[in-house]
Parts: C-alpha cells; sequence; structure tokens
C-alpha cells in the first residue's frame, strides 16, 4: 500500500484527481468506481474543474458506484443517485448510459445484485475504485465482519454508520437500515484502489487498515493484500500511522519511472 500524506484535505483532492486524469488520459474508456460521502466531494469538485477548464474528457468513462439505500427513490436527497447526480454526473461528460449505481428500489435484490457484478465484468472489471472509510473500518457499505470475499449483495448496516449518516437526512427522517453495496471480493478485483480519508476522526481506522493485522472487523484492512491500492490523507487522519517518516521518505525518494505513472497496468 502506498501512504500520501497530504499538508490538507484540499491537496489530497487535488492529488486524488489527478491521479485519476492520469488514468483518463492514458485509458480514455476506463472504468471507474466512485464512492458517495463527506470525503470525495473535493475530488469531485476538482474533476469537475479539470472537466471545465483543462478539457478531460469523460466521454468514454464508465462508472460503478459503490452502494445505494435499500427503500429511497433515486430523487431522495440522501440518496447516493442524487448525491451523484449533484457532486458530479451534473458537472462532467459521462453519458448516462455509462453510469452504473445500485438499483435500491429493485423488485429482485439478490437478481440485480448479480446483474450488477455481471455489468461489472461485461465492462472489463473496475480500473480504480474510489474508497472512503468509515470509522469502524468499514468500504462502501461492508460492516466489520463482512465477508472478505463477498460480492455486490444487501446488507444491514450498524447504528453507528446509522448515526453516522443521519446527518445526511431530514430531521425526525429515519436512515434505511438496509443497503446494496458491492462487497469486499468486489473491490478487491479493482486494479488500483484510491482510498481518501480525512480528520482526526478517521485516524484509528487508517492505522487498522493499513498497519493493523487483516481481518473482517476492520474490512478495510484486506487492502493489505491488495496489489495497487494508494491511500492518500490528511495529517491528522494520519496521526495514528507508526511509520510516518518512512512513507514520507518513499514519497519523496520515488524513482522518476514511479514519478511518471501511478499506473504500471491499466
Ligand atoms: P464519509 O464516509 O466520507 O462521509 O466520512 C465514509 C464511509 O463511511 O465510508
Amino acid at each position: 500500500m502506498e501512504v500520501i500524506i497530504q499538508p490538507t484535505a484540499g491537496d489530497a483532492a487535488i492529488k486524488a484527481a489527478q491521479i485519476i486524469a492520469e488514468l483518463i488520459r492514458i485509458k480514455p474508456r476506463a472504468v471507474l468506481g466512485l464512492a458517495t460521502g463527506g470525503t470525495p466531494v473535493g475530488l469531485y469538485t476538482e474533476l469537475a474543474r479539470m472537466h471545465r477548464q483543462e478539457g478531460l474528457d469523460f466521454s468514454g468513462v464508465t462508472t460503478f458506484n459503490l452502494d445505494e439505500y435499500v427503500g429511497i427513490a433515486p430523487t431522495h436527497p440522501a440518496s447516493y443517485h442524487r448525491f451523484m447526480q449533484e457532486n458530479f454526473f451534473d458537472q462532467v461528460n459521462v453519458p448516462a448510459g455509462s453510469i452504473h449505481i445500485p438499483d435500491g428500489n429493485a423488485s429482485d435484490i439478490p437478481q440485480f445484485c448479480a446483474r450488477y457484478e455481471e455489468e461489472i465484468r461485461n465492462a472489463g472489471g473496475i480500473d480504480l475504485q474510489v474508497l472512503g472509510i468509515g470509522h469502524d473500518g468499514h468500504i462502501g457499505f461492508n460492516e466489520s465482519t463482512s465477508s472478505l470475499v463477498s460480492r455486490t449483495r444487501i446488507k444491514t448496516l450498524t447504528e453507528e454508520t446509522i448515526s453516522a449518516n443521519q446527518r445526511f437526512f431530514g430531521p425526525g427522517e429515519t436512515v434505511p437500515r438496509h443497503v446494496i453495496t458491492m462487497g469486499v471480493g468486489t473491490i478487491m478485483e479493482s486494479r488500483t484502489c484510491l482510498m481518501l480519508a480525512f480528520g482526526a476522526g478517521k485516524a484509528q481506522a487508517v492505522a487498522a487498515m493499513a498497519e493493523g493485522p487483516v481481518t473482517a472487523m476492520c474490512p478495510a484492512s484486506v487492502l493489505q493484500m491488495h496489489r495497487q491500492t494508494i491511500l492518500i490523507v490528511d495529517p491528522p487522519a494520519a496521526a495514528r500511522l507508526t511509520r510516518i517518516s518512512y512513507y514520507q521518505h518513499v514519497y519523496s525518494n520515488k524513482p522518476d519511472f514511479q514519478k511518471v505513472s501511478a499506473f504500471p497496468v491499466v
């Protein structure tokens, strides 16, 4: 895992956007896995700026989102369909037919999940998956104790995740208990994972993920077994890592060929 510590969350978002822009320039038909939540908002803002001002072209890009709540309309202000539309798709040129977000209103959820997996495969697999991390180490909505080889499926949220996400819902509104999420195994098949984490509240999860044991208690820790995970954090989120000076040493002493491209394999 490559750990990149940036001075601020804003710098981290710019760095992440540069990595994605590089991928799209190398591979215009790239398949991106996308995430929602507070963490990737700055990344989407920067990608939209690159689209507007630098002509970054998403017309060949296909996207698959990690997850969605079960039972809320795609137009609901807290739905991930709406989040993605407002924070990203309305501002770039990904063709509508190339956007995939789990359908939380599917009449047959297991069948929908199997088809989602098939669509990812048919698209050639995910080149780069954007990830955030939950305070408990979840990725997507794969809560602690999720199978580390799980596939896209329905999950029941923990009380902690429900209260962490209450802020996106109106006062008195109930956060759905169920979600559809890509599995840990689905995420692990992405060619590159790009995880972002900001703020002191994520420090414990970041340390457990990068330096703790690989365990289903912290599903993100399985990324230690992923061939190319890039973790970009701000100093508060990095605070509980024990090898900070080594990560900084590695980053500032990259061999020239590694500086040219983050993508030896796409
Ligand atoms: P956040 O959520 O970006 O809103 O902190 C991350 C997550 O729960 O995966």
